[in-house]
């Protein structure tokens, strides 16, 4: 028998349930189920509660993980474990995992990023080692079998645990969705962090091969001290750094990367084509919105990495308001194009997005044969 899903289990920054709430509310009306979220401010996760329970399976389609934008993880909840005794949380857990009867290819350890869920570390860290050994022993967790779905489980406290299913080309490849990358030595400032996570959340392992690679070359508008830059320059790539603010010299020094003193929105690369595009200019997100797609739309650039700083109080309004005029550049010519946004772990109160154009191939017209 198939496991029931009572709702879905999203986790996000904590500040950003309500964009998290909104985003699979949205989502759940488009599939035509109902229910209604859960959550409380900076709870650091929300769980959205379905009307009626449904297959597991479905419910993972009713919010594809690619389609979120604000969820850092989401798995689908299929049941809770209340009140786990003190002398013996083992069992009505392991119990409760081996009744879904179904097999895992990997074990996700959950809690919400505050400081009230970090507290729960030393106790996961002493109490999950149990949890894997029953696990395996009883055959239920299976490693190396990509092939099987992920059991997550969401630890609110000591007591209380809740258990979600995932597979692992449709959620976050990192655990609670949070990229822990090391900062590159050199690198002119953290910023940098937030374009290596945007190619390993944004791109496919194909568009990265094709892209990242030396010689090619790209524009970073709003690019000072560097730290975007640096991502392109230690490629081997060519850089156009345009910033009227001063560079880092440990940049300057590679080489690779021009300096271009100028405003962002009206300069134009010598080039008839650059490989790449990145935007981390402080605007508003409809202005850069526009901006990125103008470069891309008209082959500019082949794709492009960007920053929308969304504001506060209105960010999914914004956001709607900046997809809507991203399609309609591309529509005044019918090109398709790909877009791809995501809250990432190292955005505050900004998104990224990835953009590109789809080339369609051309077909050519067959010439009817003469007799
Ligand atoms: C958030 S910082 C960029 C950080 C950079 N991505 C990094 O990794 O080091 C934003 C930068 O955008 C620049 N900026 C803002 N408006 C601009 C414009 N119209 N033209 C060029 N640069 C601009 C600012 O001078 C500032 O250095």
């Amino acid at each position: 028998m198939s496991p029931t899903a009572k709702g879905l289990i999203l986790l996000c920054r904590p500040g950003f349930e309500n964009e998290c709430a909104a985003e699979a509310e949205l989502l759940a009306k488009h599939a035509g189920i109902s229910g209604r979220a859960r959550t409380a401010q900076n709870a650091g996760s929300v769980h959205y509660v379905f009307d009626e329970l449904i297959d597991w399976k479905e419910a993972l389609e009713v919010a594809p993980f690619h389609a979120l934008v604000f969820t850092r993880q989401r798995s689908v909840w299929i049941e809770r474990v209340a009140e786990m005794p003190e002398d013996d949380r083992v069992t009505p857990l392991v119990q409760t995992i081996l009744g879904q009867g179904v097999r895992f290819g990997r074990l996700e350890v959950e809690t919400a990023d505050t400081n009230d869920a970090k507290s729960l570390a030393g106790f996961l860290k002493r109490f999950i080692p149990h949890i894997e050994r029953h696990l395996k022993a009883t055959g239920f967790l299976r490693e190396n079998k990509p092939e099987l779905p992920t059991l997550h489980l969401f630890f609110k406290d000591s007591s209380q645990v809740d258990l979600g299913l995932s597979r692992p080309d449709d959620a976050s490849p990192w655990p609670m969705g949070i990229a822990r990358l090391r900062m590159p030595r050199n690198a002119p400032s953290r910023s940098t962090l937030k374009l290596a996570e945007a190619f390993d959340a944004l791109m496919t392992e194909e568009e990265r091969a094709q892209s990242l690679k030396a010689g090619l070359y790209a524009v970073d508008l709003g690019a000072a001290p560097g730290g975007w830059s640096f991502q392109f320059a230690e490629r081997g790539m060519h850089v156009f750094a345009v910033d009227n603010g001063p560079l880092a010299d440990s940049l300057v020094a590679t080489g690779m990367v021009e300096h271009v003193k100028a405003d962002g929105f009206s300069w134009r690369a010598p080039r008839k084509q650059v490989e790449w595009l990145v935007c981390d200019m402080v605007e508003q997100p409809a202005r850069v919105a526009q901006l990125v797609s103008d470069w891309i739309a008209s082959g500019k650039a082949k794709r492009c990495i960007f920053n929308l700083k969304l504001p506060m109080k209105k960010r999914f309004e914004e956001l709607k308001k900046c997809r809507q005029v991203i399609d309609a550049r591309f529509k005044l010519h019918g090109d398709s194009y790909v877009l791809r946004i995501r809250h990432l772990y190292h955005d505050r109160e900004e998104v990224t997005a990835y953009l590109a154009k789809i080339h369609v191939p051309v077909v050519e017209t067959p010439k009817p044969s003469r007799r």
